[in-house]
This record gives structure tokens, C-alpha cells and sequence, in this order.
């Protein structure tokens, strides 16, 4: 989590300093006023890169030629990102400069809900691959190892496989290829099962309608389930060979959460689309908590969106329930009659500034 945060020259922010409580933040004001700004550079300082845009250049305000963005974590470590047009990005971690990306996720860990976030059922496996490979990464110590061996040989198998290099120089990765996909397959197993039991505990909070509905897990390994990776490798030797790329592995898992055994993106409404993927990311908030590490933080782009103001009402009460730091954005100044906690702050952003700040 962030208790302190400041943020210059980006978007429409001059200047823009303020302290965030360790609850829930909500971050109220008119349309254009700067509140997905904020968010995105919480998610730039945590992540070091943006949601809305792959060039930082968009990001910087018009006519600048630096943004920053600094904050102090939860145990006090300060974090700075500092984007130059010329020099480009640098991050300090603890004044120090920044070896990894996953240092700072792992000091800072991030959800990231958007306000069309019910459009999730639409996207593809590699998105619901990286949603649970987030969750492993931050329950699971080992995954990162795994999970970043397992892409470095898939990549020479590949490229041996390209190059129609013989049997031998092809097999040759595979041995390390299986241990880590293996590895992999029963750490995303296992995270899943948790995450659904959370999941479904949530979600039955917030979508009253489903109170009484069944769930399950649909987990696809990423090759045929009748059998090992070995098996899938040695089966699928040729098609490989003739694809010049490696088909079945750890890479081409999926997984899905089933309700009454239905599939959930031909059922629910937009409002319960959002609501599952809001169930979803509050479900592998909690479930990341860890005494060693920084309070997850969400954030909330738009929660009006696609919500009834009673829907809005119960995912608050959801959020109050959850120890994670929420930044939740919305255009509808109601909202703040609906949180309840002394400790909960709201800040009226205006013009790219604060504008007022009620706890
Ligand atoms: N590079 C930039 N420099 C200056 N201003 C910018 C830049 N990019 C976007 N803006 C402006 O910054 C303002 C803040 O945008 P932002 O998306 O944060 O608003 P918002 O409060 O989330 O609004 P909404 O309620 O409509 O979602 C907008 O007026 C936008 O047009
Ligand atoms: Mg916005």
C-alpha cells in the first residue's frame, strides 16, 4: 500500500500531493478531472508502465518534458519514477535505482480494475493466464523462478525447432522444459482452487441473485489431460517440428470458473460481469496477503459504471470487509454517503488537483 503519493506533470496534474489511508479511497470529481490520472500513476509506480498507453511520451503534460511520481510504501521505503522524454524511465526503490520490475511488484502489489472490466469474458487465455499468474506470484515464492526458466527454454526449443536443428538438439530441452512446467501446472492448480473458494464467497455477497449457485473450476494445463507434459512433448514431436514452435506446455493453459456449470460469460448480465471481475481481483487481494509483504492495493477505475447504486453500495461494504488499499474513481459525488468507516477518505479531484479531503 502507499502512504504518501505525489505526482508532477502528468496528464492534466501539475502538482498533485496527497496522503492516502490504508482503506478505501475514494476519488471523487467531473468528468476529465484527473482521477484515472491518479490512478495511472499508482499503476506506473508499481508496475512501471501505464494501462492507457504503451508510449509514455502520451503521458506527460502538454508542453512538459518529465513527469514524476513518488511514494512512500507501507513500511515507509520510498519509491520514485521519474520519465524523462529524452533520458526515459528510471525507478528508485529505497533511493537505490532498480534492477528488476519484480522487485517493485513484489514490494507493491497491484490490481488494476477498469471500468469495462466486464468485458473480461471477451478477452483470450493469455489474459487469464497473466490474471492467475499474478495471484501464484505473489502466494507462491518459487513461480517466478519457474515460471521465468520454463520461458527462457521454451524460447531455445523454439528457435531449435525454427531452425530444423536435429531430434537430439530439440529434446535436449525438454527435460527442463517439464520439470518447471509441471512445477507450474500444480502451483496454478493449486492458487485456483483457493481462488475460487474466495471467489465464490464474494461473489455470492455481491451478486445476491447467485446466492445459492454452484461453482467450479475448469483448469486446462496446456496440453492433453489424459497424460504428463512428457507424453504431450513427445506426442506432439512432428506437429512441432512442422509448426516450427512448441504447441503444448505450461504457455497454452487456460482456466475458467464455472456457475451451475454453465459458462458465466453466456449467463450473467453486464452488471454481474462486472461484478465477477470485481469478486475476482477482491478474491486474489486477500488472498496475497501476507504478513511479510505491503497491502495489496486496487484500484477502481469508474465502480459507477455498468453498477446500480445499490450494487455500488454492497461492493463498498465488500471492500470494507477486505484488508487491501482501494483508490476507487467515480463522477457520481453520492458515493461518499455510502462508506461508513472513519478511516475511509475521500478526495474531490478537480482541474488535475485536490480539491477537498474528507475522512
Ligand atoms: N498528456 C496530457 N496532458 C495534459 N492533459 C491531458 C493529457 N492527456 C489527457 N489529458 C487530459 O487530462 C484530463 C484528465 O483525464 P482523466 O482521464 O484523468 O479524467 P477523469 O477524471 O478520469 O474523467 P472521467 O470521469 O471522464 O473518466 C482530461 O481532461 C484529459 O483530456
Ligand atoms: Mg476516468
Amino acid at each position: 500500500m502507499l502512504s504518501q503519493l505525489s505526482i508532477s506533470h502528468l496528464r492534466n496534474i501539475t502538482e498533485l500531493r496527497f496522503e492516502p489511508g490504508a482503506d478505501i479511497n475514494l476519488l471523487l470529481g467531473v468528468n476529465g478531472s484527473g482521477k484515472t490520472s491518479i490512478l495511472e500513476a499508482i499503476h506506473l509506480l508499481a508496475l512501471g508502465r501505464s494501462f492507457r498507453t504503451r508510449s509514455l511520451k502520451n503521458a506527460l503534460q502538454f508542453g512538459e518534458k518529465q513527469f514524476q511520481i513518488t511514494a512512500r510504501t507501507e513500511n515507509q521505503t520510498p519509491v520514485g519514477l521519474q520519465f524523462d522524454a529524452a533520458a526515459g524511465l528510471q525507478i528508485r526503490l529505497n533511493s537505490a535505482p532498480l534492477k528488476r520490475l519484480s522487485e517493485l511488484a513484489s514490494q507493491l502489489p497491484l490490481q488494476y480494475i477498469s471500468a469495462n472490466c466486464h468485458q473480461f469474458f471477451e478477452l483470450g487465455p493469455r489474459f487469464r493466464r497473466q490474471l492467475v499468474d499474478w495471484g501464484v506470484f505473489h502466494v507462491e515464492p518459487t513461480f517466478n523462478f519457474h515460471w521465468q526458466s520454463y520461458k527462457k527454454i521454451l524460447l531455445q526449443r523454439n528457435s531449435a525447432l525454427k531452425k530444423r536443428k536435429n531430434i537430439d538438439e530439440i529434446q535436449l530441452w525438454d527435460e527442463h522444459l517439464i520439470k518447471h512446467g509441471e512445477k507450474i501446472n500444480s502451483l496454478r492448480q493449486r492458487y485456483l482452487q483457493h481462488l475460487m473458494q474466495d471467489f465464490s464467497v464474494i461473489f455470492k455477497r455481491l451478486c445476491m441473485d447467485y446466492k445459492l449457485a454452484e461453482f467450479s473450476l475448469r483448469h486446462k494445463s496446456g496440453w492433453s489431460k489424459d497424460h504428463d507434459l512428457r507424453h504431450a512433448l513427445e506426442k506432439g514431436f512432428e506437429r512441432d517440428r512442422s509448426l516450427g514452435y512448441t504447441k503444448a506446455g505450461s504457455h497454452a493453459a487456460d482456466w475458467s470458473f464455472r456457475i451451475n456449470d454453465a459458462d458465466p460469460a453466456e449467463m450473467l448480465s453486464r452488471g454481474q460481469q462486472k461484478l465477477f471481475y470485481l469478486a475476482l481481483s477482491m478474491a486474489q487481494g486477500s488472498l496475497s496477503i501476507n504478513s511479510e509483504r505491503d497491502r495489496t492495493i486496487l484500484l477502481i477505475d469508474d465502480l459507477s459504471s455498468e453498477l446500480d447504486i445499490s450494487h455500488q453500495e454492497t461492493v463498498l461494504d465488500e471492500l470494507e470487509k477486505l484488508p487491501v488499499q482501494s483508490f476507487i474513481t467515480s463522477a457520481d459525488s453520492t458515493l461518499k454517503d455510502m462508506i461508513q468507516r472513519e478511516k475511509d477518505m475521500v478526495f474531490h479531484v478537480k482541474h488535475g488537483a485536490m480539491d477537498g479531503i474528507e475522512s
